[in-house]
């Protein structure tokens, strides 16, 4: 990933602080874990580099621009930020199937069809489910999902 660096990022929902003055520096390719209590403001600190979630106060920099920052008046809408996020809880659609799944995303990005094959073939061997391709979500465990 690339480098992703919070400054001062606060999120208050209803003068409750969810995030307090973060600051973070996430190297490029870096691999980090966020680790609290349930409630520490965790998912709410990834929902705002993703921009699903407007930070009350603060600024956002993700490969050295600013996509978010109060004091500048700059918030880049999620689809511009180029930033992938996995939900706590599975966004999957149960009508289909785990292959068709996986390319959903690349054919709205418009890939052509032999790059979504070889990257669909790559990610399922990484993440070893390429027996699942035909399963539906249904059909696969918590973990295989
Ligand atoms: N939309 C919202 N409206 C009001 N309060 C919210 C909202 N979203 C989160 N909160 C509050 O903000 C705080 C941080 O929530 P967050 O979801 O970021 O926690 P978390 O660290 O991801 O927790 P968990 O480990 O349980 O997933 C919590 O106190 C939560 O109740
Ligand atoms: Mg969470």
């Amino acid at each position: 990933m690339p480098e992703i660096i919070l400054k001062n990022v606060t999120k208050t929902f209803d003068h409750i602080n969810a995030v307090d003055h973060l600051n973070l520096t996430i190297r490029d390719r870096d691999f980090i874990t966020l680790l609290g209590p349930s409630g520490c403001g965790k998912t709410t600190t990834l929902r705002m580099i993703a921009g699903l979630e407007t930070p009350t106060e603060g600024e956002i920099l993700i490969d050295g621009e600013t996509v978010f920052s109060a004091e500048k008046g700059i918030d880049v809408p999620p689809q511009k930020r180029n930033v992938g996020f996995l939900f706590q809880n599975y966004a999957l659609w149960p009508h289909m199937t785990v292959l068709q799944n996986i390319t959903f995303g690349l054919e709205n990005l418009k890939w052509d069809k032999d790059k979504i094959r070889q990257r669909t073939e790559k990610l399922m061997k990484m993440l070893k489910i390429e027996e699942y391709g035909n399963r539906y979500p249904a059909e696969l465990s918590g973990g295989q999902q």
